[in-house]
């Protein structure tokens, strides 16, 4: 039977196993999913281990993303771009490629909320750290006009190096209503970790009244303040990230199963509750 994991730390909760198992059913695979908690010390070699003994792939998730894009002897050229990869496949004779899904699992999770197929929208991204700068290109390669919004304005001028359509929004910008109703419909996404701390951000209500969809690509037990936030606010739809993991997981399971690609749907409901049960 093949073997999988998930690299990360902490990693006890990570519901990529789960995740997998179900996708594995549909297509009448067998394999076996396991999470692989460690340092950052030890993480190239128990990278390096794991496809020694035989691993069929492996997903990498928080602190190791960026560890990992330096650590493949191929990477893909969009997890080059994003100097992160979140799936390894192994190429054979000690090879490994990197590459990221996170960008595109975003991208098919918000078309896979808005019924539509391709995202002709401005998306207003809070945040520029990690999480932020990892969606900008897939979002911008689905026709999206990419806006971008940090407490630290600095670190949206430097992404705007790399991202030349990348457009910013003064972070004090977003505690007034928005200047002008764009042309184009606008989705918000929160892209910041203050949902960890449950912390609100500074954002006037008539920016979620008037957002087709507000989304958080965190994920908790609970709604995230920021969806509170928009709820509370009166936003027409809301939805955390638990779609946009299954969707990049997703996209990881078709590099390493020959295309195979898994409906994120039937496995939502799941998940889900698993998420609620821990
Ligand atoms: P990640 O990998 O999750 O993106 P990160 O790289 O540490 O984590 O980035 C965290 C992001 O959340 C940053 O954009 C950060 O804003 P700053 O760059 O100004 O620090 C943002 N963030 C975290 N807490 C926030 C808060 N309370 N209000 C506004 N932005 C916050």
């Amino acid at each position: 039977m093949m073997t999988f994991t998930v690299f990360g730390n902490p990693i006890a909760h990570s519901l990529s196993p789960l995740i997998h198992q179900r996708f594995a059913e549909q297509f009448g695979i067998e394999l076996d999913y396991t999470r692989s908690l460690t340092s950052k010390a030890g993480f190239a070699e128990a990278v390096a281990k794991f496809f020694r003994s035989g691993g069929g792939g492996a997903n990498v998730t928080v602190p190791f993303k960026t560890v990992a894009a330096g650590l493949v002897t191929h990477l893909t050229p969009r997890a080059a771009r994003a100097g992160a990869v979140n799936t390894l496949i192994p190429l054979g004779h000690g090879q490994l490629a990197g590459d990221t899904t996170d960008g595109e699992g975003l991208v098919r999770d918000l078309q896979r909320v808005l019924k539509c197929q391709e995202l002709p929208y401005e998306v207003l991204v809070i945040g520029a750290g990690g999480a932020a700068s990892s969606v900008i290109e897939a979002l911008q390669g689905a026709g999206a006009q990419v806006v971008m919004s940090n407490r630290s304005a600095a670190k949206v001028s430097a992404l705007q190096n790399d991202f030349c359509d990348l457009q910013a929004l003064p972070f004090g910008d977003l505690a007034r209503p928005p200047r002008q109703t764009s042309q184009v419909q606008r989705i918000l996404v929160n892209a910041t970790s203050a949902s960890l701390t449950g912390t609100e951000l500074p954002i006037h209500s008539a920016w979620f009244q008037e957002t087709v969809l507000a989304y958080d690509m965190m994920y908790g037990k609970q709604p995230t303040a920021f969806l509170e936030q928009a709820h509370a606010a009166g936003a027409k739809k809301v939805a955390d990230g638990l779609g946009m993991l299954i969707e990049q997981a997703a996209l990881s399971f078709a590099l390493w199963h020959d295309g195979q690609l898994p409906s994120v749907e039937q496995v939502l409901p799941a998940v889900r509750n698993a998420l609620g049960a821990r």
